[in-house]
């Protein structure tokens, strides 16, 4: 900071010398103005409301163990990995500062993380600068994921239908979250994407905990029963939908699917959400879990063998088939094991 300080004020005679690539760090404007000092006072601002506000959960040393961390599921974030769950960029990317406001600002529903909705906005960019200092060697944010308008403004009923199929079809949500239709309408929508059924989960109309980055298993909600934590409002749907969540298995969808498909999605889920607590979303449940005994229909036979095998490279395109795991193949960012 020393030096920064020195360059800033005799910018011409210390040029292209030993403090070109500290300079590097910051652009002219904030050379010409000083506000490297500003920096220095924000940081230490930021460390001081930090402590105040955050350290309890968050910790000292920004590494989510503060004292009450030991009470709280789900853990809260270890600020030194740099990534976080909720942004506007593809999951495990660095966030912007926006993506860390929104979360701030807005908390996180059903966990712990409360709002700080009253703190003043510079307080938040004070606090978050210093939450940047404990990421080593922190990365430039990722690109953000572009959310083109909402396609379904003058038909929401058609939105929600379509999300509906795309959730258990293409998309196959319900490989980790709940279905929520019977299983004659599951083997409809798959079929509606020429998608083979492999069968059904043993508990199709619950979640299936899967393994996390963030040192525990995280069972996916429940959109009946349990909170969403980003928000419920459609634009906060088709945000989570398309950047997935850091660090756990809830892909990226962004890449694969279309506009027009991710806000279907949105629509549904919020359609799902919105039933959340009421008699409804019982009934909904219960009928579910009471409907008739059903077999799936047989496999189509199986194709005919191939005529020759002479060319490696003529079967293996032959057999480009939807793999068993079938669905849009979308990206996710939780590939290590927990621990
Ligand atoms: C009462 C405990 C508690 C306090 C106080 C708290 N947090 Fe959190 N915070 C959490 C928990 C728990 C999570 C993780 C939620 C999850 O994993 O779903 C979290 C997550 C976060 C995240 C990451 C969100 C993401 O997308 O991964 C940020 C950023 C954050 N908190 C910032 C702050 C800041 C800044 C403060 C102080 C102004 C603060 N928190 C105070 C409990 C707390
Ligand atoms: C491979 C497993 C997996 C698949 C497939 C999957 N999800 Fe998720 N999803 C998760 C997990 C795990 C979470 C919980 C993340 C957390 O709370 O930390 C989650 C969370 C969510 C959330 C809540 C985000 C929030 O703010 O709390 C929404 C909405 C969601 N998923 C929608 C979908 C939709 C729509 C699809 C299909 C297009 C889908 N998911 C497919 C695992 C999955």
């Amino acid at each position: 900071m020393r030096i920064l300080g020195y360059c800033a004020i005799a910018p011409f005679a210390l040029a292209m010398t030993s403090c070109t690539l500290d300079r590097d760090k910051w652009d002219p404007d904030q050379l010409a103005h000083g506000k490297y000092v500003a920096v220095d006072e924000s940081l230490a601002r930021g460390r001081a409301s930090y402590n105040d506000y955050c350290a309890g959960c968050h910790g000292e040393k920004g590494d989510g163990e503060g004292p009450a961390a030991k009470f709280l599921k789900p853990k809260p974030r270890d600020f030194r990995k740099g990534k976080v769950k909720f942004a506007s960029v593809a999951a495990g990317e660095m966030p912007t500062d926006d993506d860390l406001i929104r979360t701030i600002q807005r908390g996180l529903h059903g966990t712990s993380m409360p709002s700080w909705r009253l703190l003043p906005k510079d307080e938040i960019l004070d606090i978050i600068q210093y939450v940047k200092t404990f990421t080593p060697n922190r990365k430039a944010p990722g690109g953000m994921i572009a959310i083109p308008a909402d396609p379904w403004l003058k038909a929401p009923e058609k939105g929600v239908a379509e999300g509906e199929k795309l959730y258990h079809g293409l998309a196959n949500c319900n490989s980790c979250h709940p279905a929520y239709v019977e299983k004659p309408k599951m083997v409809e929508h798959m079929k509606a994407f020429d998608m083979p059924l492999s069968g059904f989960r043993e508990k199709p109309y619950d979640s299936e905990t899967k393994d996390s980055e963030w040192g525990e298993a995280i069972t996916p909600p429940d959109f009946l029963s349990d909170y969403i934590k980003s928000g419920t409002a459609k634009e906060d749907l088709v945000r989570v939908i398309a950047t997935g969540v850091g660090g756990t298995a809830m892909p990226s969808w962004g890449a694969t699917l279309t506009p027009k498909q991710l806000w279907g999605l949105a629509y549904y889920v919020e359609h799902l959400a919105s039933l959340r607590g009421t008699k409804k979303a019982q009934d909904m449940r219960k009928a579910l879990l009471e409907q008739p005994p059903y077999t799936p229909p047989p496999p189509p036979p199986p194709p005919p063998p191939p005529e020759t095998t002479a060319d490696p490279s003529a079967s293996a395109s032959a057999s480009a088939a939807p793999s068993s795991s079938a669905s849009a193949a979308p990206t996710t960012s939780a590939t290590a094991a927990p621990k």
